[in-house]
């Protein structure tokens, strides 16, 4: 058996998000678990490598809202799903600028790969930041939780709805090691699930983040504890077509979903329909979806970028404008990529989505 498919041993048949999480996340095996996916060498690029204004926006969104919640003396910032940490350690270098509101920060991050925890320690090599595996130790505050692709990250689970019964795809290995796609019966909880969503009506394939909604639960569990908001951006759509989104992604160019497992990133599209409709049940206050051009631009990365462009030579102008082109354009990252906030709070007045 090859060795990345060595997970696959106990139980040789298994739902589609299972099955990618291990592709993923095992511990000795995973796409996560020994390899640095970020940047030309890697397998894809971010927003906070593509350009470091990005990263400014968020901590001026993070001091903004911070200012917002009244300026609290005990405030929590969570970084989910940090990849190499450029976005955090931006974000540190910026908070500087902001003397009362860098005294009081906590700064958590949180993340599922351990191999990517020690990339991060060493890129920020800072004292104080905290690495955490949950929210327990949060416990004074409001909390802000921000993610930049992390949910798309998360596995899905697809179904197929046949005549009103709805079947979940598993794959299933052979006696050859060949992988094949296989649907079962699913569960009542998951049945009860899916019907409970309105973006899912009449679909007859659908994508369901059922771990990812999991994770929500536990952050929820907290910003409704200690109130606070959670921003996420990711690429993902508004209404689902009963398309299968999943994708493979290896050095930069598309990949055949089964092909190189462990060795390529799989991600899906993001239902911001469904998050919208998640978070509300259980009672947040949403704004948004609006698109990462609308968010960008209401942040003003455009007047930040003739700012710094002043002091540039041409060539960096032009590596400059090409990279924030790349965030904002419709035909790239600006439209395919959305933002959503969710939050509890008495005010609403957060910048970035008027
Ligand atoms: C596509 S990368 C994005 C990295 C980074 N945010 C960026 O924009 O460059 C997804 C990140 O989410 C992490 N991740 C995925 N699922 C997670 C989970 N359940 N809990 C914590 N981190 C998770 C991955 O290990 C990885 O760091």
């Amino acid at each position: 058996m090859k060795s990345n498919l060595k997970f696959f041993k106990k139980s040789k048949i298994m739902p589609v998000d299972k099955f990618f999480y291990n592709v993923l996340y095992d511990k000795k095996f995973g796409y996560y678990a020994s390899r640095l996916p970020f940047g030309k060498k890697g397998d894809f690029i971010t927003s906070p490598r593509l350009s470091p204004l990005f990263c400014e926006m968020i901590a001026i969104w993070i001091i903004s809202s911070w200012e917002l919640f009244g300026k609290p003396k005990n405030f929590n910032i969570i970084e989910l799903g940090p990849g190499d940490g450029s976005l955090t350690k931006v974000l540190l270098r910026c908070f500087k600028n902001f003397p009362e509101f860098n005294s009081i920060k906590k700064v958590f991050l949180y993340e599922e790969s351990s191999y990517l925890k020690n990339i991060q320690k060493k890129n920020i090599s800072n004292k104080d930041v905290h690495w955490i595996n949950n929210f327990k130790l949060i416990k004074k505050g409001p909390v802000i939780f921000f993610g930049n692709e992390f949910f798309d990250a998360i596995p899905i689970k697809q179904f197929k709805k046949i005549k009103n019964h709805i079947f979940e795809k598993n794959y299933k290995l052979d006696k050859n090691y060949y992988i094949r796609e296989i649907f079962k019966k699913t569960t009542e909880t998951n049945i009860k699930a899916i019907e409970s969503y309105k973006s899912l009506k009449k679909l007859n394939f659908i994508e369901f983040p059922k771990l990812g909604l999991m994770e929500l639960k536990k952050i929820i569990k907290k910003i409704s504890e200690l109130t606070g908001c959670i921003l996420l951006i990711d690429y993902g759509y508004l209404r689902p077509n009963n398309q299968n989104t999943l994708q493979s992604v290896m050095k930069h160019k598309k990949n055949e979903l089964l092909k190189n497992l462990g060795k390529a990133d799989v991600t899906a599209h993001v239902n911001f329909n469904l998050l919208s409709e998640y978070f509300l049940k259980n009672d947040l206050k949403v704004k948004g979806v609006i698109t990462q051009k609308q968010f960008l631009e209401n942040m003003g990365i455009l007047q930040r970028a003739k700012i710094v462009a002043k002091k540039m030579r041409f060539s960096e102008q032009s590596d400059l404008y090409l990279r924030i082109k790349r965030l904002l354009s419709p035909n790239s990252m600006g439209n395919l990529f959305k933002v959503i906030l969710a939050y509890q709070f008495n005010k609403d007045n957060f910048i970035g989505f008027e």
